[in-house]
């Protein structure tokens, strides 16, 4: 990331709205989370201890005040313009405001995403992703309709289908950690922030991962390797790819093709194919390929 981000009115903030508290993402970066975190008024919370000894996480009240009992016991009011930071806490640290608070709350490592997938609703972040990019608006319920064709297509069993359906559904929710001024950029990006765009599969892999296992996990984070390996995060080619996520590989790109983005107009259907087959085996799975053109002819769209 290279220069200033500036951001109005909350228009960053992802988050989850919970019956007790608020805690929405401000700003990811280099494996730091910065948030809001807001509990309502009389509502218990704690501060849990961190899943790393080198996480340290900061909380600076910006309005209202919160009580937390300290290790010794002993309760303390905090105030606008208070702050306290933990770090290898060993229990919980019990914490409650009669008002309500906000606080602003730094994590040294992140802490957002393990923290949402398994509060939050998974389904509302992809939504809320999706929603804040009008040209990304229904991409996964697109690619997940791609990628079950091709999956029938391909005679693939039921339990592959559904495997396919979930990390179609989630394989772009890594990209809410990206700032919009990078995701909506209608000029080309620049060395820094592609480096940035490329790590959402990882971000995305963190997010389901806690929810839906391994195998989801693994597929969401191979959706940008190629078969030839010029594909990112991790250059892997061929057999190393998991055969569902070179599936969702075509599926997304056939979809990227074919709706206007911030920096491209869309193809037509038959242009897009012919793109697709002409990476046919390095670029894009050559069986995958041919499923989705079938179901784009029997559905006469090319
Ligand atoms: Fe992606
Ligand atoms: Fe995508």
């Amino acid at each position: 990331m290279e220069g200033i981000y500036i951001v109005k009115n909350g228009d960053y903030v992802t988050g989850v709205r919970q019956k007790q508290s608020f805690l929405g993402l401000l700003a990811s970066y280099e494996g730091m989370d910065i948030m809001q975190l807001e509990i309502y008024a009389d509502k218990p919370m704690w501060i849990d201890p961190g899943s790393s000894s080198e996480l340290m996480e900061y909380f600076y009240i910006l309005d209202g005040s919160v009580s937390i009992i300290d290790e010794s016991g002993e309760e303390k009011l905090l105030e606008k313009g208070d702050c306290f930071y933990v770090a290898n806490i060993k229990k919980s640290i019990p914490a409650k405001s009669a008002n309500g608070v906000k606080m602003l709350y730094i994590s040294t490592k992140p802490v957002f995403n393990y923290l949402y997938s398994y509060t939050g609703d998974l389904n509302e972040l992809r939504r809320r992703c999706e929603e804040k990019d009008q040209y990304t608006k229904n991409h996964s319920n697109r690619v997940m309709e791609y990628s079950v064709k091709i999956c029938e297509n391909l005679g693939l069993s039921k339990e592959i289908t559904n495997t396919l359906v979930i990390s179609s559904l989630f394989h772009d929710i890594g990209k809410c950690m990206i700032p919009d001024e990078i995701l909506k950029k209608p000029t080309s990006l620049n060395r820094e922030e592609l480096r940035y765009i490329m790590k959402h599969p990882i971000f995305s892999r963190s997010f389901v991962e806690g929810k839906f296992g391994k195998q989801v996990a693994e597929i969401v984070e191979q959706h940008h390797e190629r078969p030839d390996g010029s594909g990112y995060p991790y250059g892997l080619s061929g057999k190393e790819i998991l055969p569902e996520a070179r599936i969702i590989a075509v599926a997304d790109s056939y979809d990227a093709m074919t709706t206007d983005r911030a920096y491209k107009k869309a193809v037509t259907p038959r242009e897009a194919l012919n793109e697709l087959r002409l990476g046919e085996g390095s670029r894009y799975d050559r069986d995958a390929v041919k499923a989705l053109a079938k179901y784009l002819k029997d559905i006469n769209r090319v």
